[in-house]
């Protein structure tokens, strides 16, 4: 039984997401965040029977819901609208993550960072900027979820084979740097090329499709709160003591030169990330796809980290 906190858990995703973990049998408190809308979040999911405890907090009392949590999940920041880049939320989305992350450091050092807020490919590293500064960095604790896009993989690559797949996505989470390891799927010699072509691109471009179906709305805010909550939960089950959690992560490793980030499978335990599991094996293609991206991954997490420097 752990307490949570969300921050940023008033909008489009924060408040799915909140609903799920208030329905997690292995949350005892759950605190919530937001600059607005927690006290009606809040009193409306305190109304569900299930075990946790759930509290409301806005600007004053971010040390309070703080205090004492083992998980920290962070979708604060804006979304894209259509025709916009997830790196074009740097700017705003740096100044508000590097805010929480400071409390988190200051609350609750020793908790396991989620982080959702894009572009998460250079808002992690501006986390450890920060963690760094404080003191506090611990590279097992500070994730970036990029579930969503195994998410999208096992639907679509489900779809196209009429069957349950579990897929593997490692790179980052925009554009070239999402890299679907399709290779490593039982069957997937069954689909031609071209076809295995349109799912990675579509896989890729999840994103942006849902970006266009909301039209001006906002990005994925459901199938985002069913990932962040797979995630999160695991993390969960895995600092209770279950040995068989592996979840790829957005974290600091050295399984591809030059990015000092990468999302790949992890086992989890309970410290956070115990072991990057790595690749696995990958086809040339993949190995290629890898290539071409890490130029693009790495000048993201350095734009991530030079700025954290320059605003510490
Ligand atoms: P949203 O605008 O609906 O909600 C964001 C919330 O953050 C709002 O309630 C807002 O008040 C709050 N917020 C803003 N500044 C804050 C601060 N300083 N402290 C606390 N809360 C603050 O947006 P959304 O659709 O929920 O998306 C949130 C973020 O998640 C976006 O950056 C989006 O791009 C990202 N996202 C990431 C993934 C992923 O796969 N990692 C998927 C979908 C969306
Ligand atoms: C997603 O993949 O849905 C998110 O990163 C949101 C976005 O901007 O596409």
């Amino acid at each position: 039984m752990v307490k949570v906190a969300v921050l940023g858990a008033g909008g489009g995703i924060g408040q799915p997401l909140s609903l799920l973990l208030k329905l997690s049998p292995h949350v005892s408190t759950l605190a919530l965040y937001d600059i607005r809308g927690t006290k009606g979040v809040s009193a409306d999911l305190s109304h569900i029977p299930s075990a946790s405890t759930v509290t409301g907090h806005l600007p004053g009392t971010l040390p309070e819901c703080l205090a004492g949590s083992d998980v920290v999940v962070i979708p604060a920041g804006v979304p894209r609208k259509p025709g916009m880049s997830r790196d074009d939320l740097f700017g705003v989305n740096a100044a508000i993550v590097k805010g929480l992350v400071e409390a988190v450091a200051s609350h609750c050092p020793g908790a396991v960072i989620c982080l959702i807020s894009n572009p998460v490919n250079s808002l992690v590293p501006v986390c450890k900027e920060v963690l760094v500064r404080r003191g506090c960095y611990d590279p097992s604790k500070l994730c970036g979820v990029t579930y969503l896009d195994v998410c999208r993989a096992n639907t679509f690559v489900g779809e196209a084979m009429g069957d349950d797949v579990s897929v593997n996505v490692v790179g980052g989470h925009s554009g070239n740097t999402i890299v679907p390891l399709l290779s490593q799927t039982p069957g997937i010699s069954s689909l031609s090329q071209s076809k295995v072509d349109a799912l990675v691109e579509r896989i890729r471009k999840g994103g942006d499709e849902v970006v266009s179906a909301k039209e001006g709305g906002g990005s994925a805010t459901l199938s985002m709160a069913h990932a962040g909550f797979v995630f999160v939960e695991n993390v969960i089950k895995a600092l209770g003591g279950d040995k068989d959690v592996v979840m790829p992560a957005y974290t600091e490793c050295d399984v591809v030169d030059g990015c000092s980030f990468f999302a790949v499978p992890c086992r989890f335990g309970k410290g956070g990330v115990e072991e990057v599991v790595g690749l696995g094996e990958i086809s040339d293609g993949e190995r290629g796809m890898i290539e071409d991206m890490k130029g693009a991954l790495a000048s993201q997490i350095e734009k991530g980290r030079a700025w954290a420097i320059d605003a510490s």
